[in-house]
């Protein structure tokens, strides 16, 4: 990974009093940010595992997943703009992973807007294969959305996989 930082990430699960800051974060991110109500549900939503990542004591990113049956799908994940590029996706990711494997996923799926060139990046690097199409599915962006899959069969293979 060519990355030159020096601070690794810290992850709290997210509590209401993280959401403030989080919507401005997201509103920069995305075409189509969610709502404090929507970050809220990831707190009530008991499929839901949504992290905080700090570096020292400032939000970096954010991310989590829904764990449905054996699957983890991953719901967001998003880098302050200062900080994109230094791998803290990478690393937030991973977290995501470890913890849907842990949690007993065998199989991690995404949607990701086909123009997102380093968002698609970052999956494919961790193993994530284009699986599907799905369009209409963003309300206020016309894009389709590509699907995308990776196997978290095996710790052994996820660890593999994250190291490369
Ligand atoms: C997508 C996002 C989370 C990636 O986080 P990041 O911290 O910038 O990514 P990283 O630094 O961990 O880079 C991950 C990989 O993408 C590659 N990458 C970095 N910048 C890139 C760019 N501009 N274009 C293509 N690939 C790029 C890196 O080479 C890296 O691969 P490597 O680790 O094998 O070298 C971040 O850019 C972001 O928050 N974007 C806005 C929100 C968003 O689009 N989220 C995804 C929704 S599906």
């Amino acid at each position: 990974m060519s990355v030159s930082r020096e601070t690794a990430l810290r992850f709290e699960r997210l509590r209401i009093e993280h959401i403030g800051p989080l919507l401005d974060i997201d509103a920069e991110a995305y075409p189509d940010p969610w709502t404090f109500g929507m970050f809220q549900q990831e707190i009530t939503n008991r499929s839901s595992h949504f992290f905080v990542a700090f570096a020292e004591d400032s939000v970096a990113g954010y991310g989590g997943f829904w764990l449905v049956a054996d699957e983890a799908h991953i719901t967001k994940v998003t880098v302050v703009a200062p900080l994109r590029g230094l791998g803290y996706g990478r690393e937030i990711m991973a977290h995501l992973l470890e913890m849907g494997a842990t949690l007993g996923a065998t199989v991690a799926r995404l949607e990701v807007r086909e123009s997102n060139s380093r968002a698609r990046t970052l999956y494919e690097r961790l193993g994530f294969e284009a699986t599907g199409v799905r369009h209409g599915y963003y309300a206020r962006c016309p894009e389709a959305a590509l699907v995308m899959t990776r196997n978290l069969a095996g710790k052994a293979e996820l660890e593999t996989g994250l190291t490369e």
